[in-house]
């Protein structure tokens, strides 16, 4: 079969254009399948590894059908919602909408949290076509009338699993029910645990299920290993592995805001830099962290997983998870900010005593064994073989101080974009979670809280 052109998928040739310019030479499988679906007005869910071009996959077809409905561009109407989990995503889909859309001379504004909303309002006033936004100052201005979702002919959920998990459930359903009914909506992301699925069911009407490969894959280029280690040892090993001249452009992944700022500091009293990213930080500090790591000027950015979705950084060579998730979705992510685009990466995950069930989860999820890497001097061979013994069906750790399985961080960890709403805003969204049990467990494991992840 020979591959399709982005002019072949029945786009308007300024839009093929602009996605050449933009590099998008040949379409990606998601975007082969996903723009002539999203051309003919169907509702999608789009599963798509992570680096695969999902952000196209429903940018140009949303440019497209704006550009044929020919309607006005009113103030404080927007055309299209998209929404994503965090400023930072927000910040980055609205510029790649841009690509596209100024040559359309459509309009686009990007709203979030962390910033004076008097710009963002002020954009709003003056009309726009597409709007990108965080749940949370999106309800804010919503609240406020500074505009209404009433001619949204388009809505997006990127990172839509996330969207519709316990920190933004509700607010994403009552942004749906301003959106009018006939809208067509498009619901994207690398991974849709059964539990959400059926909610993001009920957000679509008559959806395709467009689904390159299953989900929760991570993308095969990634190199993953995994290095059994105490958790006191920890920062020790990372600023061994970073000294390694093979490690370039590095991500660290830690748990807790706290964890980074102190791993952080750890590297530098190693000689290595490396900023920090999380959600106590402000957004300038927020914003300084990541335009140093994409520009190269940083090679070593250590991130909450405020960082794991969506993040695009040209040439990620490695992802290290100094702590594993608990939520195995979080560790497909993660490790996808490397080998995006067809590029290769290595994603190495440090194990404790404590984690090896987490290991053991994210394996069955992803349907991949992770290879062991025990050549550093800070291999723990007990921790190995409590896995074996796990993994056989005691569910115990031996050598975990005595705590059974289910340990300390089951409810509280995993909180870095959660559990981080922003001046108070928080919420606790138990009673969306109601709905099934599958959801309760999943508010166990990812705390459940913030309204936008700050
Ligand atoms: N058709 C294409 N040809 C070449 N490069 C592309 C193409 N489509 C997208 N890209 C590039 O691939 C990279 C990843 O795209 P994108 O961020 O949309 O991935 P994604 O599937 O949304 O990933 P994630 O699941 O992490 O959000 C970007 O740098 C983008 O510019
Ligand atoms: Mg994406």
């Amino acid at each position: 079969m020979t591959q399709p052109t982005f002019a072949d998928l029945g786009l308007a040739d300024i839009l093929v254009r602009a996605a050449e310019k933009a590099g998008y030479e040949t379409p990606t499988p998601i975007q082969a399948d996903g723009i002539p679906a999203a051309l003919s007005g169907r509702d999608l869910l789009g599963i798509a590894q992570t680096g695969t071009g999902k952000t196209g996959a429903f940018a140009l077809p949303m440019l497209h059908r704006l550009s044929l409905s020919g309607t006005d561009r009113l103030p404080g109407k927007p055309r299209a919602l998209i929404l994503a989990p965090t400023r930072e995503l927000a910040i980055q889909v609205a510029q790649t909408v841009n690509v596209f859309a100024r040559p359309m001379n459509m309009r686009y504004a990007v709203i979030h949290g962390g910033v004076s909303q008097h710009p963002q309002v002020a954009s709003l006033r003056r009309g726009v076509d597409v709007l990108v936004a965080t749940p949370g100052r999106l309800m804010d201005l919503l609240e406020q009338r500074v505009l209404t979702l009433d001619r949204v002919e388009t809505f997006v959920l990127d990172e839509a699993d996330r969207m519709l998990d316990l920190g933004f459930v509700k607010d994403i359903q009552k942004i749906a029910k301003l959106v009018p009914e006939t809208r067509h909506t498009m619901l994207f992301s690398a991974t849709m645990p059964r539990e959400i699925a059926g909610l993001a069911g009920s957000m679509l009407r008559d959806p395709q299920r467009i689904e390159v490969t299953p989900t929760s894959t991570p993308v095969e280029r990634i190199d993953q290993s995994v290095l059994f280690v105490e958790k006191g040892r920890k920062r020790a090993l990372l600023a061994h592995l970073l000294k390694q001249p093979e490690l370039g452009h590095t991500i660290v992944f830690a748990r807790t805001k706290h964890g980074v700022d102190r791993i952080v500091q750890h590297l530098q009293k190693s000689d290595i830099q490396a900023a920090g990213l999380h959600g106590d930080k402000s957004q300038g500090a927020r914003r300084v962290a990541l335009d140093s790591f994409k520009s190269g000027r940083l090679s070593v950015l250590v991130a909450t997983d405020i960082a794991a979705r969506g993040i695009d950084v040209d040439g990620i060579s490695h992802v290290i998870n100094l702590d594993l998730p608990n939520v195995p979705e979080t560790y497909v992510h993660r490790i996808g900010r490397t080998a995006r685009a067809g590029r290769s990466g290595a994603a190495i995950s440090f194990c404790d005593f404590e984690e090896v069930e987490y290991l053991v989860d994210i394996e069955a999820t992803t349907r991949q064994d992770i290879k062991i890497d025990a050549e550093h001097p800070f291999h723990n061979a007990e921790i190995a073989t409590s896995k074996v013994t796990y993994r056989k069906g005691g569910g115990g750790r031996p050598k975990s101080g005595g705590q059974k399985s289910g340990g300390q961080n089951r409810g509280g960890q995993n909180r870095g974009p959660q559990g981080q709403g922003q001046g108070g805003r928080g919420r606790n969204e138990g009673s969306a979670a109601n709905a099934n049990a599958g959801m309760q467990k999943r508010r166990r494991r990812s705390g459940g809280g913030g309204r936008e992840a700050a």
